[in-house]
């Protein structure tokens, strides 16, 4: 029997690289999926601009200083289940979501950090890998928990970290890396994982 095609929504914030990477894999079928939605908590994304150019359904949910995480993670759900994904790809999404919204997308739910985790958690990476004089760096994609930049690891790419780096050219290796590993974890989710292929 034919399955469905999976279906990814993917949370961006910012410039949306990492979800150029992903489109660019779905057109050139690395990635057996299609992308049915782009969500941003800032309407000014770029990524929003990238996903119109690719005729995908884009959704903007701003989070105002009086929302609570829970209540914001809730109006998240409740956008997303109209979309059906079966995987929810975290791309530069700097919200932090509630242990509520964690637990309702336990094992579907998948994020990307700069750094080689557990080291580096958070913010500033590249400056801190840069100050502590680190000879490896690199990227992780990781299932995502209630606790920000944890949570099991899926795979990492490492790269050496040269003399004269500085935050922004180590940036933009780090950036080169995310764009080869993210897709082909994704693709790797969406061809092995049977809960991500079980819509018959
Ligand atoms: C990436 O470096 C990713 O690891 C981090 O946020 C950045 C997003 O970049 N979580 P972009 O918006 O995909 O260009």
């Amino acid at each position: 029997m034919l399955k469905a095609r999976p279906k990814i929504a993917v949370l961006i914030s910012g410039r949306g690289s990492n979800l150029q990477a992903i489109i660019d894999a779905v057109q050139n079928k690395q990635i057996p999926a299609d992308i049915s939605l782009v969500l941003s908590n800032n309407p000014t994304a770029y990524g929003l601009e990238r996903a119109k150019l690719a005729n995908i359904p884009t959704e903007v949910l701003v989070k105002d200083k009086a929302t609570t995480r829970e209540h914001y993670s809730q109006a998240l759900q409740e956008i997303l289940s109209r979309y059906e994904p079966d995987l929810v790809v975290l791309a530069g999404f700097m919200q932090v979501l509630s242990q509520q919204f964690v637990h309702a997308f336990q094992g579907k739910l998948i994020n990307i950090h700069p750094s080689l985790l557990p080291a580096y958690k958070g913010l500033n990476t590249h400056e801190r890998v840069i100050a502590a004089k680190e000879r490896f760096s690199g990227v992780t994609v990781h299932y995502v928990t209630s606790e920000v930049d944890e949570g099991p690891i899926i795979a990492q790419s490492q790269l050496e970290v040269l003399p004269e780096d500085t935050p922004e050219t180590l940036e933009a290796r780090i950036h080169a890396l995310e764009h080869t590993l993210y897709p082909e974890v994704i693709a790797k989710l969406v061809m092995n994982n049977p809960r991500l292929l079980s819509k018959e």
